[in-house]
């Protein structure tokens, strides 16, 4: 059964990257969440896509150029002032601490593609393994590198490869890498690439899908999971399916 990871928290409904979208997704049984991180100037693991926090809260400038104090006061409600005051640029730790009792999966991205944090992936590591997290964790990145690293670091943690264009028998390039999942950009991803990375033992989990023929799709080929930013919709379509 193809599994529901809510993109950026439930990205599509509520401020990407915040706790409020984390709890969302966990209140409508997403399967797990997909998060992004960066570091700031002081060492501190936070949770936001961008390099630059412009886009996403009311303040400009570099997630490196801040230390997290200055950081935790820009407001990241982003898009959804209307229905919230204010959202906090999150702490990965934070996150760890809130999904350590409860039984979702967790995504983290590491978003080292433009900027090469010092250490970003052994501090990750680190914090994974103290919440005990390691079999609930899959690192990714499109920083391929950064992963091969991970996986040397922490075998016992699952790394997954993030790639835009389509790859040729990309399970022989993932050998290399010591990484077992394809996180696709869903353009890519046919019926028969699904069925071929299983026969190799590679799960496949394209992004980012928030139609519902898409869904659908993805759902028909078998996809391990998918990344939503519609964690609700993804779940109910496929409660649909499972009763007709
Ligand atoms: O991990 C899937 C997806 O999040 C990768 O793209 O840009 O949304 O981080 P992006
Ligand atoms: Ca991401």
């Amino acid at each position: 059964m193809t599994k529901i990871f809510a993109h950026r928290g439930s990205a599509g409904t509520h401020p990407e990257n915040t706790m409020i979208a984390f709890y969302e997704a966990e209140r409508v049984e997403a399967d797990g969440i997909e998060l992004d991180v960066q570091m700031t100037k002081d060492g501190a693991l936070v949770v936001i896509h961008d390099e630059t926090i412009d886009r996403t809260t009311d303040g400009t400038g570099w997630v490196k150029d801040f230390i997290y104090k200055e950081l935790q006061q820009f407001n990241a409600v982003y898009k959804f002032a209307e229905q919230y005051d204010f959202c906090r640029i999150p702490l990965l730790e934070e996150v760890l601490q809130w999904i350590e009792p409860t039984e979702l999966l967790l995504n983290i991205e590491l978003k080292n593609g433009l900027i090469e944090y010092k250490k970003l992936e052994e501090k990750v590591i680190d914090m994974v393994r103290h919440y005990h997290l390691e079999h609930r964790v899959v690192l990714s990145s499109f920083n391929h590198n950064s992963m091969a690293l991970c996986h040397r670091l922490a075998p016992e943690i699952e790394t997954a490869i993030l790639y835009m264009k389509s790859l040729c028998q990309p399970w022989k390039y993932m050998r290399a890498i010591g990484a077992s999942g394809l996180h696709p950009y869903h353009g890519t991803v046919t019926e028969s690439f699904v069925r071929q990375a299983h026969d190799h033992r590679v799960a496949v989990r394209p992004f980012t899908i928030n139609k519902a023929g898409l869904m659908k799709k993805m759902f028909q080929y078998q996809v391990d999971a998918i990344f939503t930013d519609y964690p609700s919709k993804a779940k109910q379509l496929l409660n649909n399916q499972k009763t007709t």
